[in-house]
């Protein structure tokens, strides 16, 4: 099977039964309507939320509407970001810059929530440095203004796809954020998706679940992760 008929077939599954959310269903805008972004998308519209995905192609963001149905819609990178009370960028690392770019003044005050992985084999030098110094700190550098929370980034998207929504106890996601709001909003849009959130400290503390950290890719209750991260 292809990889995007692979991807919309699972988010199609995802998606049925439609659910309710959990609290007051929010409009998410998705930048990136990949492996990542249309997995979510899939699993937030099955709680409630509203969703418009944009892609650099809009091909690729129309598709991923049309496997969720009613509650997504598709749209340029611009509208998607005016369309969010709250915005998921999944893009390759290197691709941030452009983002910025684009829509960064748009996306100040925003609550973004951020997967993206620094991977130097894929997206250069830059993601070398952004490694070394913390993923969510180094996309805060590049997005100045926007309330930046940091999840989902150290897992599998097929891994979360399968363990969403599981029965009790839920997988554990961390999630980090130094604005206290977003780190709300960040805490129910984990909780939403299916999964247990985690609040680990600050961006800069989210360095210990970054990819490849001792959590990464493994799949954890929500005592095990505080344990495993030292939280209380
Ligand atoms: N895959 C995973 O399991 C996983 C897990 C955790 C975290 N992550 C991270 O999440 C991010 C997304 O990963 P993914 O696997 O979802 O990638 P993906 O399947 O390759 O999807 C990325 C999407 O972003 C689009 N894009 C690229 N540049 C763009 C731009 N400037 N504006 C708008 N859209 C743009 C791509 O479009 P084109 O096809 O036109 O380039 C593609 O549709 C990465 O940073 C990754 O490290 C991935």
């Amino acid at each position: 099977m292809k990889r995007r008929t692979f991807l919309f077939a699972l988010t199609a599954t995802a998606i049925a039964p439609i659910a309710r959310a959990q609290s007051k269903p929010l409009k998410i805008g998705i930048i990136g309507s990949g492996r990542i972004g249309s997995t979510f998308g899939g699993l937030w519209a099955k709680a409630g939320h509203e969703i418009m995905f944009s892609d650099r192609d809009p091909e690729n963001a129309k598709r991923a509407a049309e496997s969720i149905g009613a509650r997504a819609r598709a749209g340029t990178v611009e509208e998607a970001v005016a369309f969010g009370d709250a915005v998921l960028i999944a893009v390759p690392y290197g691709a941030l810059p452009a983002i910025a770019q684009q829509v960064g003044e748009k996306l100040k005050g925003k609550v973004v929530i951020d997967p993206n992985n620094p991977v130097p084999s894929r997206d250069g030098e830059m993601a070398a440095a952004a490694k070394e110094k913390g993923a969510a700190v180094s996309t805060a550098a590049l997005l100045p203004g926007v309330k930046l929370v940091r999840a989902f980034n150290s897992w599998g998207y097929q891994t979360m796809a399968r363990e969403a929504n599981r029965p009790t106890p839920r997988m554990a996601i961390p999630v980090a954020a130094d604005d206290p709001q977003a780190l709300k909003v960040g805490v129910q849009l984990v909780r939403d998706a299916g999964f247990d959130p985690v609040p680990a400290g600050s961006l800069a503390a989210s360095k210990a679940f970054d990819l490849g950290s001792s959590v990464s890719g493994k799949v954890m209750t929500a005592d095990e992760m505080r344990k495993a991260l030292s939280l209380p």
